[in-house]
């Protein structure tokens, strides 16, 4: 799971190009180009002329004018994801390769490049491989997760509330998921902006990539060697220490692996949750008569902005049939998790409210379903419930229109999110350890109960934001339908939603 981001910021189209050229959509043999400008900074005007013009499969071609397919339709992209037998993750399939015609330097070599990772694996190795990573961390103290993301984000509230303005990407999003994932690893103490910026450059094929990459790998490889002489209940020593004996190199890379998929992912959840909370009119709507939960912006936002867009991919094992197309062996396919989410079989009115339907495509699915989906809601559900409680004025302090997107083939992501609220005093934050992370007993408590946003006051108040501790949430839905092979049984009753409510401390 990691991005190149090789057209920041590229968002906005420019003067008019040559016709060969690729901020052109169409390529001269008449297919269209998924990269470049025009697909960046559209992406759902691209999805439905592909749909028209090719139906659920389109052919499209990725950087170099190579040649993928794009499965667009719902039902396609389940059936492709659930069939690893017809359609592998192993990308020493893919015939480009093969022939030569993609060159290991090609600027998405990061994201199909083969490595001995479960991303890239298939059958027993894949089983082996996401085994260890499932169940190290099945191990996690949900609850203590959530109290430490409800710590760091008062942390960095703590950081900008006496300015009564910040850019809440670069200054919320972009670190909580780094400092939750640094306390689940086991090394709290390398969390600096240094690694933020790290592993935000790392995946962009930067002329800093290659330093960046180094710094992350060197943070981790100095926690493999820490952790195999001297375990701690984090994710670093449960790798280490399961049974499908993973070597030092492969924890390390498991680890990297993990910390792209999570990093980009849920700092791109959270802005584009808070874009939503703060310019749908749904939901201010909705917040205002006090219906409306964090947990349900998430998955609105999962459905309408999913944090990847796409995935890279899957090779096809043999010659066959999808959406009507001939797929040949060795042909590369794109997961379109936006176009799939838009698909008008399954959303004929995009402006209908998606609440309680958890059928979005924004964690995938089949055998390499997203493990953390349940951590990144995590996060982004206690990150922005508490950004929300400390700031309850927050709007936002540029037009919406003026807001501005990064693109690339796999994700689409706000550069900053300015907003202004009435200057707050900072809070006592509380010291637990911050390394403890294991769970004491069984648990199925990752649902977030939030409560429903009061509506922002008019105008900028002397009134004092109510305290992170204060009581006063309202009941949240009951659960959500059941993905196959993640979730639990049903969510915690009522009761136990207030305990644990408690237990977390807000
Ligand atoms: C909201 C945030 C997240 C989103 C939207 C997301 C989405 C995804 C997607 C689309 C995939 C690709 C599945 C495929 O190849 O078909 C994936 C894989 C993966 N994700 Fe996430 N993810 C998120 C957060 C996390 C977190 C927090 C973790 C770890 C703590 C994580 C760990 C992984 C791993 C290890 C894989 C590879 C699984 C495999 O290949 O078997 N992700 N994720």
């Amino acid at each position: 799971m990691t991005t190149p981001f090789h057209h920041e910021p590229g968002t906005v189209p420019g003067p008019v190009p040559p016709p060969e050229c690729p901020a052109h959509g169409m390529a001269p043999g008449g297919l269209r180009r998924f990269y470049g400008p025009e697909a960046e900074s559209d992406p759902a005007g691209l999805y439905d002329k592909l749909r028209a013009e090719h139906g659920t499969v389109a052919p499209v071609l990725l950087h170099g004018d190579v040649p993928a397919w794009l499965v667009l339709g719902h039902s396609e992209n389940l059936h492709m994801t659930r069939t690893p037998s017809q359609f592998s993750r192993d990308s020493r399939r893919w015939r480009a390769l093969q022939d030569g015609s993609v060159a290991p330097d090609h600027p998405l070599a990061p994201i199909f490049t083969w490595q001995p990772v479960c991303v890239f694996a298939d059958g027993a190795n894949h089983e082996r491989l996401r085994g260890a990573v499932t169940d190290s961390m099945a191990r996690i103290d949900t609850r203590g997760v959530r109290r430490h993301v409800n710590r760091f984000s008062n942390r960095l509230v703590n950081d900008f509330c006496l300015q009564g303005t910040a850019d809440v990407v670069a200054r919320f999003a972009e670190h909580l998921p780094m400092m939750v994932m640094c306390a689940i690893f086991g090394m709290p103490e390398e969390y600096d902006d240094r690694l933020v910026q790290a592993a935000r450059d790392m995946t962009r094929g930067t002329e800093t990539a290659v330093a960046s990459n180094a710094h992350v790998v060197g943070a981790l490889n100095r926690l493999v060697q820490r952790r195999r002489t001297d375990p701690e209940p984090d994710l670093a020593s449960w790798l280490l220490e399961h049974p499908a004996s993973l070597t030092d190199v492969e924890v390390t890379e498991h680890l990297r692996l993990i910390l792209i998929a999570a990093y980009e992912s849920t700092a791109n959840l959270i802005a584009n949750v808070l874009r939503m909370v703060l310019t749908d009119p749904r939901f201010r709507a909705r917040l205002s008569g006090g219906h409306m939960t964090v947990p349900e912006a998430v998955e609105q936002t999962l459905w309408d902005e999913p944090p990847f867009t796409a995935v890279f991919g899957r090779w096809a094992v043999g010659d066959t049939e999808l959406g009507g197309q001939q797929i040949r062996a060795g042909d590369a396919l794109l997961v379109g998790i936006a176009a799939a989410n838009t698909d008008p079989h399954v959303r004929p009115d995009l402006t209908a409210d998606m609440e309680g339907n958890r059928a979005h495509l924004a964690f995938s699915g089949g055998p390499h379903e997203c493990p953390g989906q349940d951590i990144g809601r995590a996060i982004a559900d206690v990150g922005v419930d508490a950004l929300l409680m400390r700031l309850p004025d927050m709007e936002l302090s540029v037009e919406e229109s003026e807001l501005r997107w990064i693109g690339n083939i796999m994700s689409r992501h706000l550069v900053e999110l300015p907003v202004k609220f009435a200057p707050s005093a900072q809070q006592e934050i509380d010291a637990d350890p911050l390394t403890v992370m294991s769970r004491p007993w069984a648990q199925n408590d990752w649902e977030v109960s939030s409560p429903a946003r009061s509506a922002p006051a008019p105008g900028y108040g002397t009134e004092v934001p109510p305290p992170v501790h204060a009581p006063g949430a309202s009941p949240q839905r009951d659960g959500a339908p059941a993905i196959p092979g993640q979730r639990g049984a049903a969510a915690p009753a009522r009761l136990w939603q207030a305990v644990s409510r408690w237990w977390n401390g807000y």
